[in-house]
Order: structure tokens, then C-alpha cells, then sequence
């Protein structure tokens, strides 16, 4: 607890541009969270150098999906935003947690599998460990809750277990942290395969929108997603391209899938796109012009960054303290 709130995490990669579906799915909702728990959000650049990276491009994307968090509606008065490279406890308590961790559970990472096939030219110490030090983001703030999709669901699981078993040998160390359950996000699906999550990393352009796309690239990507050939719109099962469609339009108008499904009676499929690319185009653009006025503001950016460095720093000092103590590291002298 930090006063009378509950605590919660979660983080982003930098890698990638982000998509509609990170909108919708996750950042969308951590406006919502923001006045009910006190939030670190976290841009987690010392995750994405598990896989090689561009320095510049690195540094670059992950200004803007810090500045993005700001424009998405994440008051950085009120919520904790910064770089997880800019408080090295992370990187500490990683460290000690790896030794409470044990190869024979990270070898069931499905996350690390997958990645350790795509990129099999690079299969480093920190791909392998790459959970341990998601365990240590979480257990460093005394997290009680960690909004997650489920493709992290697995990382959450042994962070629990991780921290109950440092808990059983050195007492009340760490809170155990839930998964975010409540109202969850919609899962978006790629508009070119909608069997397939929307995802920052998909080769095809056309499958994703990105944050950033202008209105005439949403338009486009609308007008040539993927439906099916049954010409009617309702919501279900068989026909999981109009689904998704449906999906993302009720999650910009917050409509139920019944009323959408009422309002595109009798419309055809192309009116139907360009009806939900507009929509998502509105959405989409006063996070964007606020983008473009935070993204000017050079000094005011700088000053929440560093601020916010400091106020994690703050709290990450107290648990990682509270843990070199618990392991028998020497007091610092003063
Ligand atoms: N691994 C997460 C992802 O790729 C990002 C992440 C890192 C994270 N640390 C975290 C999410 C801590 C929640 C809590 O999506």
C-alpha cells in the first residue's frame, strides 16, 4: 500500500511501433486503473535489448512510448511513468532473485521457446532470464495487482512463485501480486488474419494499425481487412474477422456488440469497414495531436522523466534495501 492505495505495475516494451490492440487492450484500461491504485507504469527498455537493437532507434522509440503513455491520458502527476533503465534496482534485485529461480522453470517459458526459435542466432543469458527480471519489476514496488494480456500469464505465475518462495525462507518480504482480472481489455485481432493476435512485431503493415497511423492509412488498412463471404453482420464465432471488427468498433464507442450488430443491420461489408476505420481514426486523434504537442515540449517531458525516475527509485530503494538486508549483504556504513 502507498497511503490508502493499492499498488499496481505493468510495463511496456519499446520495441515495435504500438498498435490499435495495445490501445485497446491494455493502455485505454490503465487510464481507468489510475485513480483507483497508485500505478507504476514502466517503459521496460532493459527487456528489449534481450534481443538486438539499434541503439538510436531504441532510445527514440522508447521516448515516444513514454510520451505516448502522456498522450493516451496517463496523468504523470498521478502516475509513476518512466524508463526501467533509469532505476537500477531493477537490474539488482533481478540479479538476486535469479538465485531463487530454478532452470528447470524457466526452461517451461513457452515465451522464451518462441522467442529463442525466431531468434536462434541469439539465444543470451538475458532471453533465458528475461521472466526473473519481469518477477523483479513487480516484487521491487510491492505490487498487489499487474494488468496483463495472457500471453504473460505464465511470467505473472512464477513471479508468484518466486516471491512466495523468498517469503518461506526470509519471512514477509514481498507482497504476492494478482493478476489484473477486472474489466478486461478487448483482445484485438490482426485485420489480415483475425486468428492471430494484433501484434507491434507482424511483417504485414496492413495487419496492425499503429497508434500513430494518420486517417488516410487507417482508412486503407480498414477498407482491406480480412472478412468472409457469408455478407451478414453479426457477432459470433464463424465469422471471427467481422468479430474483431465489431470488437474494436463497440471498444471505441463503448457500444455492446448487440447495438453494433443492430446499427450495421442490412449494411454492407465495405460501408461497414470504412465506418469502423473512421471511428477508430476519431479515436485515434487526440492521442495523436497530443503526441505532437508533448512530443515538442522538450522541457516539460525531461522534468517527468526525471521526477519519476526519482519517485521510483524512491520506493524500488526500500524493497531492494529491506532484500540485501534479508541475504546477509553488509550494512552500508554512513
Ligand atoms: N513482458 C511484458 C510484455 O512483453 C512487459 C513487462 C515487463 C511487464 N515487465 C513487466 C508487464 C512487468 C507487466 C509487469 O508484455
Amino acid at each position: 500500500m502507498i497511503g490508502d492505495k493499492k499498488i499496481l505495475f505493468s510495463g511496456m516494451q519499446a520495441t515495435g511501433n504500438l498498435t490499435l490492440g495495445n490501445y485497446l487492450g491494455a493502455l485505454k484500461n490503465w487510464v481507468s486503473l489510475s485513480d483507483q491504485y497508485e500505478c507504476f507504469y514502466s517503459v521496460v527498455d532493459l527487456h528489449s535489448i534481450t534481443v538486438r537493437q539499434n541503439p538510436a532507434e531504441l532510445r527514440k522509440r522508447a521516448r515516444n512510448l513514454l510520451t505516448l503513455y502522456i498522450a493516451a491520458g496517463l496523468d504523470p502527476e498521478k502516475n509513476c511513468i518512466y524508463y526501467q533503465s533509469h532505476v537500477s534496482g531493477h537490474a539488482e534485485l533481478s540479479w538476486i532473485l535469479c538465485c531463487f529461480t530454478y532452470m528447470g522453470e524457466l526452461n517451461r517459458m513457452t515465451q522464451f521457446k518462441d522467442k529463442a526459435k525466431k531468434h536462434s542466432d541469439n539465444i543470451n543469458a538475458g532471453l533465458y532470464t528475461y521472466p526473473v527480471l519481469m518477477a523483479a519489476d513487480i516484487l521491487l514496488y510491492q505490487a498487489d495487482v499487474v494488468p496483463v494480456g495472457s500471453d504473460q500469464m505464465q511470467h505473472l505465475e512464477i513471479t508468484r512463485d518466486i516471491a512466495q518462495r523468498f517469503n518461506s525462507i526470509y519471512g514477509d518480504v514481498f507482497t504476492i501480486p494478482e493478476a489484473y482480472l477486472g474489466k478486461s481489455g478487448a483482445r484485438i485481432m490482426s485485420l489480415q488474419d483475425p486468428s492471430k493476435k494484433m501484434s507491434k512485431s507482424d511483417e504485414n503493415v496492413n495487419a496492425s494499425v499503429y497508434l500513430l497511423d494518420d486517417r488516410d492509412t487507417i482508412l486503407r488498412k480498414f477498407k482491406r481487412a480480412v472478412t468472409d463471404s457469408m455478407a451478414s453482420i453479426s457477432y459470433n464465432e464463424e465469422q471471427p474477422g467481422i468479430r474483431n471488427l465489431l470488437d474494436i468498433y463497440c471498444a471505441c464507442t463503448q457500444k455492446t456488440p448487440e447495438e453494433a450488430v443492430k446499427e450495421f443491420d442490412q449494411k454492407g461489408y465495405g460501408e461497414f469497414k470504412m465506418a469502423v476505420g473512421e471511428t477508430v481514426a476519431d479515436t485515434l486523434a487526440p492521442v495523436q495531436k497530443r503526441f505532437e504537442e508533448l512530443s515538442k515540449d522538450k522541457e516539460y517531458l525531461d522534468k517527468i522523466i526525471k521526477e519519476n525516475a526519482e519517485k521510483a527509485g524512491y520506493y524500488a530503494g526500500k524493497t531492494l534495501r529491506k532484500v540485501q538486508k534479508k541475504v546477509g549483504f553488509p550494512e552500508r556504513i554512513r
